[in-house]
């Protein structure tokens, strides 16, 4: 079983590439952004409380993707593996991630850090913005808010996994399908 972080920048494509992984390695794919977005469609409590967060480009509370987190890792008892994107994004999630894979038996063996420009993100997710309706994908400030919330909060747990020796960064500014070729390599060697 592999248990495996994909961490980046907003618009690096960790969502594109987690697409990719799954038709290649048949992964359970756990985005917090996309249950938080589910909620809101279904215009739940909780999507109701977080709508303006998600539109803002704030981060929501830990608790909240704790528990959205641990409720998918209980529904999908047989999966072959889980691939965070876009979890944890906090010091105290990441922790809550290690504990609760470390109590399945089954640790995390990787996060892969897609780097990229952020001039190229904020290309990427302007260019989004007229197809898939995002509210925080809008306009520029917004899309800078992200980045910057990204910078102040998400940046710092990257030490967290280097330490673990978990660590590994490809570079995502080139296709998705050159993005996924190194991340095979790197899956070689741990599969
Ligand atoms: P989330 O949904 O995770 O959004 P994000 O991190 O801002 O990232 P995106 O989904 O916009 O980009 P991506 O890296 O997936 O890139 P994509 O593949 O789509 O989170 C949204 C919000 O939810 C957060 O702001 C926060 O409010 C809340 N939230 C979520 N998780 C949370 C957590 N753990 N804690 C607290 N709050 C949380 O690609 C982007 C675009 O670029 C696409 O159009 C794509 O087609 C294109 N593209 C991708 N790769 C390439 C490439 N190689 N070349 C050219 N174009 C490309
Ligand atoms: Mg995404």
């Amino acid at each position: 079983m592999l248990n495996i972080i994909i961490a980046g920048p907003p618009g690096s494509g960790k969502g594109t590439l987690a697409k990719l992984m799954i038709e290649e390695f048949g992964f359970v794919h756990l985005s917090t952004g996309d249950m938080l977005r589910h909620e809101i469609g279904l215009g739940s409590a909780l999507g109701k409380e977080v709508e303006a967060i998600l539109a803002r480009g704030d981060l929501v509370s830990d608790q909240i993707v704790i528990s959205l987190i641990a409720n998918n890792l209980k529904a999908n008892p047989g999966a072959r593996g889980f691939l965070f994107d876009g979890f944890p994004r906090t010091l105290p999630q990441a922790e809550a991630l290690d504990d609760f894979l470390e109590k399945s038996g089954h640790p995390l063996q990787l996060m892969i850090l897609l780097k990229v420009d952020d001039q190229v993100c904020e290309m990427r997710l302007l260019r989004r913005a007229g197809i898939e309706n995002r509210p925080d994908d809008m306009d520029p400030e917004r899309v800078r808010h992200r980045l910057a919330t990204y910078y102040a909060q998400t940046v710092p747990i990257i030490d967290h996994y280097k330490k673990q020796g978990k660590f590994v960064g490809v570079d995502s500014s080139k296709t998705p399908e050159y993005t996924l070729n190194q991340v095979s390599e790197c899956l070689k060697q741990i599969l």
